[in-house]
């Protein structure tokens, strides 16, 4: 068999270790043939691919980043893609394409599966707004990252009696926010999913600031939003691929609580920190399972599907069927955090 793999939209610590394990496996078990297209989706329209073998993916299990580079693809260029489906099959010679990526990219999966190219896709996103899988790699390293962050940020702001207000990622969905939030100690946490108000912010500083704990962490979401009225705080732009626009709501709140505190509030972007970098063990061992199992569903002719994690056990379910709404968090899930604080 030939294989041909990609990675495509925003990268992830744990890409690597998908690759590497997709060559592993189709290569010992199978003496299948691999290739790797550059840049995502951009790679495989263009022509631009390379043979990956054992050698070239060793060493690259802790490594961040993807080897073979990664690229969003604008619509027009996938639809040109769908279009000439079973062509762009036929002239690199690939029997599967695994496209491994997060909702864009196994959108993009689909509807390549739609226009009949046998299709195996690999979710990944640090976001971890995937239905259908109950983690994505990518996630934990972030979580990680985001919480460290946020325990080194306690201890200077208490020694200097401040409000930190902690941006991470997250547009639409708050996955992160609420674990590293959580695991942080976060004494507020700002998700998409639900608008908070500033003054329940500021009345939360003021009992702590009460109660002789002269300092406090927020964290939020960069896709949190203040509830209608409460805050000036206006919507973003849309970029070429449709995405929001974000206008920096880590900024906008820790002015607004300076402002009405009457305290220093300092806003951190921890931004694609939280995409760089090497994956956790947890990261490296999932995004190694789910290579393992794209290649087996290749071979069981499993087309138009994608790995997911049920509990611990890696299944196979229908792209159909996880690209159709996003995970965003549960209403029990915010409830649980807030009664933390
Ligand atoms: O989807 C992953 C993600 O890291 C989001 O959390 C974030 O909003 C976005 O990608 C950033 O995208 P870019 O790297 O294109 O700025």
């Amino acid at each position: 068999m030939r294989i041909g793999v990609l990675t495509a939209g925003g990268d992830c610590p744990g890409l690597n270790a998908v690759i590497r394990s997709v060559v592993h496996r189709a290569v010992t078990q199978y003496d299948d043939e691999v290739i790797g297209f550059e840049d995502g989706y951009a790679g495989l329209l263009d022509g631009r691919y390379r043979t990956l073998d054992l050698d070239d993916v060793s060493g690259i299990l802790a490594r961040g980043g993807t080897i073979l580079g990664s690229s969003r693809l604008q619509r027009d260029r996938l639809r040109e893609a769908c279009e000439n489906a079973q062509d762009m099959a036929r002239e690199f010679g690939i029997d599967v394409l695994i496209p491994i990526g997060g909702e864009g990219t196994l959108t993009a999966a689909r509807m390549l599966s739609d226009a009949r190219l046998p299709v195996v896709g690999v979710p990944k996103t640090i976001d971890n707004d995937i239905s259908s899988t109950d983690r994505t790699f990518g996630f934990d390293t972030a979580v990680g990252v985001a919480t460290e962050a946020m325990d080194r940020l306690k201890t200077t702001a208490e020694s200097h009696q401040r409000v930190m207000v902690v941006e991470v990622m997250g547009r639409h969905a708050g996955w992160i926010a609420l674990e590293s939030g959580m695991a942080a100690g976060a004494h507020g946490i700002c998700l998409p999913e639900r608008p908070f108000d500033p003054a329940h912010l500021v009345k939360m500083v003021e009992a702590r600031f009460a109660r002789g704990k002269k300092f406090a962490v927020i964290c939020v979401a960069e896709g949190a939003h203040p509830a209608e009225g409460s805050m000036d705080y206006g919507h973003g732009a849309i970029d070429q691929f449709g995405h929001e626009r974000f206008q920096g709501i880590g900024t906008a709140l820790a002015y607004e609580l300076e402002r009405r505190l009457g305290k220093e509030a300092k806003p951190v972007i921890l931004g694609h920190i939280q995409r760089g970098g090497t994956p956790t063990a947890y990261d490296r061992v999932l995004a190694t399972r789910f290579g393992w199992h794209a290649v087996e569903a290749a071979h069981q002719g499993q087309f138009g599907r994608m790995t997911a994690l049920r509990g611990t056990d890696v299944v196979m379910v229908p792209l159909a069927e996880a690209v159709t709404e996003l995970k965003t968090v549960p209403k029990d899930r915010m409830d649980e955090a807030e009664s933390v604080f």
